[in-house]
């Protein structure tokens, strides 16, 4: 009876505790602390202390054109305003916000469909962390200039010039301009005009979810324990052999021992000893090779089209002389 009742006692009080935690977890969520420093932080900056006692809200920016519901700014509250610029994250001001910033709007545009990341989520593990199998982990640095061809479909474009995605800019003259030899000569890259057959084909490589390039990857050389596409391509860049290096088999014929499935994809990053941060900007313009058909830009978030930046040298086209297509029938209804 006496060890019943100790039982009965020790699962009440282990339930107790439960609900506790759960009570204190709910009433705690981590954005809470982090608002609550924000408007601590902005009643110094303003010099009215009133502030500090705005009460704390979850607020979210629901985008159904995106089908998108972003809960980043829970954190990240100094966002837009440009006063932050000197504080540490997640308070931080955005950087370009004078600039190009201004045509993407938070209110319209969100954050995901730049960063990717788990938009609703509230948590800092499962917006920063590495989830794995979560379809977009969450783009940071370079990495997040991969997003801006989902809409800005002319940054591949010959003669089409974006300072503001660098990396994209930088990618594009390694690939088209200055590397030995060109990726065109084994892959099919349907925004370069290529169509070779002897590597797989590049163009939507961008647009695949976390699980269906890790079904068809193998990560077993991968040094990162980060299993992310981007960190594959990446070491896929700095050794192609040590990441695909092939098996090794007995030919039935000679009886030899041979290595089958060996990657014949050239060393670019040894031949042009290019820099960690160089070897991210390739594998940012990798990943910016987008398949318009998977993103779905939405009409709406559809841009204008830049213009070609003409070289200076090319001598001014004639202009068009007379030739005059014929208009077709009018069609009988
Ligand atoms: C629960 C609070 C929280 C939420 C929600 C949150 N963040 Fe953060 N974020 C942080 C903190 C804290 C840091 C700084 C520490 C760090 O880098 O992990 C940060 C840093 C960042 C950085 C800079 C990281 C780097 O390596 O430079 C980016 C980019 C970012 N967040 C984007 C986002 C996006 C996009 C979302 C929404 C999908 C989001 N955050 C949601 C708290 C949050
Ligand atoms: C139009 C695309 C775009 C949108 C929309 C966007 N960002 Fe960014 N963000 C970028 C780019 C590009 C960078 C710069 C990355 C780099 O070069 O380091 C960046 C950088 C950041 C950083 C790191 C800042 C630093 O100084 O290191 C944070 C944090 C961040 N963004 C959060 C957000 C949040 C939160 C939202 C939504 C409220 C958002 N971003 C929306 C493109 C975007
Ligand atoms: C979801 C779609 C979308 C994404 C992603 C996006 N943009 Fe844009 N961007 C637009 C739209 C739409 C406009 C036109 C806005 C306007 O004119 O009001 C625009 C305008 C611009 C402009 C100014 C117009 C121009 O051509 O000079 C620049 C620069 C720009 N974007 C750069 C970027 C960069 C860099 C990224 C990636 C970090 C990016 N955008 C990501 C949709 C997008
Ligand atoms: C001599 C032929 C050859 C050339 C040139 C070449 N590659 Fe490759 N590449 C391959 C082969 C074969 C594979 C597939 C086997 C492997 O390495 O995993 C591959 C794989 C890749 C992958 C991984 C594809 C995936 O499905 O994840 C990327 C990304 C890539 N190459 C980019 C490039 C770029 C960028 C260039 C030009 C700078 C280039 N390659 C030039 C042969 C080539």
């Amino acid at each position: 009876m006496l060890f019943k009742n100790m039982l009965f006692g020790i699962l009440s009080l282990t339930l107790v505790g439960l609900l506790g935690f759960v009570v204190y977890t709910q009433e705690n969520p981590e954005w809470k602390p982090y608002q609550r420093q924000y408007y601590r932080i902005l009643a110094e900056k303003m010099g009215d202390p009133k502030l500090a006692s705005t009460p704390v809200k979850l607020v979210q920016t629901w985008l159904p054109d995106l089908s998108r519901t972003d809960r980043c700014v829970n954190c990240h509250k100094g966002i837009s305003n440009p006063a932050f610029a000197d504080q540490p994250q997640p308070f931080k001001s955005h950087p370009f916000l004078d600039g190009y910033m201004k045509k993407h709007p938070f209110e319209k545009f969100g954050c995901t469909v730049c960063h990717d990341g788990d938009g609703p989520s509230t948590v800092v593990e499962k917006t920063h962390g590495i989830v794995h199998h979560l379809d977009r982990q969450l783009a940071t640095g370079v990495m997040v200039q991969s997003a801006c061809t989902r809409c800005h479909t002319d940054m591949h474009e010959p003669g089409v010039d974006y300072p503001e995605a660098p990396a994209i800019m930088w990618g594009k003259k390694f690939t088209t301009e200055v590397a030995l030899i060109k990726c065109g000569t084994c892959h099919a890259i349907r925004q370069y005009g290529t169509t070779a057959v002897l590597a797989p084909e590049l163009s939507g490589i961008g647009s695949r979810t976390e699980l269906s390039f890790y079904l068809v990857h193998d990560f077993q050389h991968v040094e990162s324990p980060k299993h992310l596409k981007s960190q594959w391509e990446f070491e896929h860049f700095l050794d192609p052999q040590k990441i695909t290096p092939g098996k090794k088999q007995i030919n039935k014929e000679t009886g030899q021992e041979e290595v089958v499935g060996r990657t014949i994809m050239p060393n670019f990053v040894k031949m042009h000893q290019l820099t960690e941060e160089q070897t991210w900007m390739l594998t940012a313009w990798v990943m910016s090779l987008r398949d318009p058909k998977v993103e779905k830009t939405p009409m709406a978030y559809v841009p204008p089209r830049r213009a070609p930046v003409l070289a200076q040298s090319e001598p001014a086209k004639p202009a068009p002389t007379g030739k005059r297509t014929p208009v077709p029938a009018k069609r009988k209804t």
